[in-house]
């Protein structure tokens, strides 16, 4: 009998994205050249449904119902080439192979026009949501090839997260679309990531709260509007005990933070377009500090500034701490937003703003109770340059500032890092200044190289010779 689907790569992600879409009625086939993981993904199959692992390609694409439906999910970069390469002589014409990976976007580009001089569909698609998602329900990004989309839409729409009955994927734009709205995904799960990490450090060495304290204090914060995956997670962290010593498992864990370049990615991607994302910034810079460890420890022995604990009482503190999480992790979606309204038009990708946001709503790493908000604010307008121009969201920032201009204050003078936070509200400020003092830079470059600039009170362009 032919196979529905097939996958390339039965990884933990691989194989459970195969059991969920054979869960929903359709018989899946995964191709790995580890046997081992062949019989993995037959033995965790639920009895009923239609699994099968083979070790060799050729007889996986033999086994498939024509047009041929591929996903592949093994590591960005050559991997991937090496796939499509060993595809090409065994597929035919009007196939669809989809890469589910975090591919950088510029590769899938290179990739769609070459697949398409073959006579192939290929698809760019973000999957969110880690192990467990891929299992029970991700957050699905696809774009680039429409017609290759409706060939699989059925079947991504049964397996993905879903908002009552409303699926999270959809077609979400042109060319490299689907990659590019991963990669903007990923940028702001790194800047909220950040950001709670700079909660917990103001909260926990500031404030002197226990992990236990935290632990509380996080499973509240979770039960608000901005409720997230990520709160929840680290509500979840401060309770785990080390299973190889006493006391917590966080305590333990190293201070030295790994990445795979999805947001280095997001933050080059933004500088070239050119647009600010600057809590993204800080957040993958801090990633890079944080493995100076070296010269960390020979700085911190240098530098004896006494780290103190903060002035205001612990209860009024952990409230302010919240509305500073709160209004910067709106300033991250903002700005990652803006990133993709903007590539929608520089980078001609045509994404659309109320589909990227409403497939984030469940299933991916930074779903959050913000985002029907978002959503909302997107759909009455899909053009809007901004969150922070929104009404609704304009109060909810209006609510918190002063919260988080409390907190920067108490950063700043205990010596606590808060880069993500100091991020936020510096373009916060700069955002809602109208005159900015950039008359000056604008005077400098004038003055030293003639580079020109114009006047607020008349038309024109002018150049002067400075005295
Ligand atoms: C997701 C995650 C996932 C992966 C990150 C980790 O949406 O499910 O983003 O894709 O866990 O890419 O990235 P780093 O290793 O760079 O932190």
């Amino acid at each position: 009998s032919a196979f529905d689907f097939g996958m390339i790569g039965l990884g933990v992600m691989g194989r459970n994205f195969l059991l969920n879409m054979a869960d929903h009625g359709f018989s899946v086939i995964g191709f790995d050249k580890d046997q081992q993981k062949n019989d993995a993904l037959e033995q965790a199959a639920t009895p009923g449904t239609t699994v099968k692992g083979v070790a060799d390609l050729a007889t996986m694409v033999q086994l498939l119902k024509s047009p041929r439906k591929i996903m592949m999910l093994v590591p960005a970069g050559k991997p991937v080439d090496d796939v499509i390469e060993s595809l090409l002589p065994l597929l035919q014409k009007g196939d669809v192979v989809i890469d589910g990976g975090n591919s950088y976007w510029k590769d899938t580009l290179r990739r769609v026009e070459y697949c398409k001089e073959k006579g192939l569909h290929f698809m760019g698609m973000g999957v969110s949501g880690g192990e467990k998602g891929a299992r029970t329900g991700p957050s699905i990004m696809p774009g680039g090839d429409e017609e290759a989309y409706r060939h699989v839409q059925p079947m991504l729409e049964a397996v993905a997260a879903k908002v009552g009955d409303s699926p999270c994927v959809g077609y979400l734009g042109k060319g490299a679309a689907g990659h590019f709205v991963k990669m903007v995904h990923n940028g702001i799960e790194y800047a909220i990531m950040q950001l709670i990490s700079e909660s917990y450090n103001m909260l926990r060495q500031g404030a002197g709260l226990t992990n236990q304290q935290l632990h509380e204090v996080f499973s509240k914060w979770n039960e608000g509007v901005n409720q997230s995956f990520l709160l929840e997670i680290t509500r979840d962290i401060f309770l785990q005990k080390d299973d190889k010593g006493t006391g917590e498992l966080l305590d333990k864990i190293s201070d030295q933070a790994g990445s795979k370049g999805t947001g280095k990615w997001t933050s080059q991607d933004a500088l070239n377009l050119p647009l600010p994302v600057t809590v993204i910034d800080a957040a993958v810079a801090l990633r890079n500090i944080s493995s100076l460890k070296e010269q960390r420890t020979q700085a911190a022995a240098l530098y004896q500034t006494a780290t103190g604990k903060v002035a205001v009482a612990q209860e009024e503190f952990i409230k302010q701490v919240h509305d500073a999480l709160m209004f910067s992790t709106i300033i991250c979606y903002a700005q990652g937003l803006a990133m993709l309204q903007t590539a929608s038009k520089e980078l001609d990708m045509q994404i659309s703003l109320p589909e990227s946001v409403r497939v984030w709503r469940a299933g991916c790493i930074i779903r959050s109770g913000l985002l029907p908000l978002f959503y909302t604010a997107y759909q009455q307008d899909p053009s809007l340059p901004n969150l922070l121009l929104d009404a609704e969201v304009a109060k909810l920032l209006q609510q918190t500032e002063g919260n988080l201009r409390t907190v920067i204050v108490e950063a700043a003078k205990t010596g606590l890092p808060a880069a993500a936070f100091m991020s936020a509200l510096s373009y916060f400020d700069a955002y809602r200044s109208e005159r900015l003092p950039t008359n000056m830079v604008q005077a400098q470059r004038d003055y030293f190289g003639a580079h020109t600039y114009q006047r607020i009170d008349m038309p024109g362009t002018f150049h002067t010779e400075w005295q």
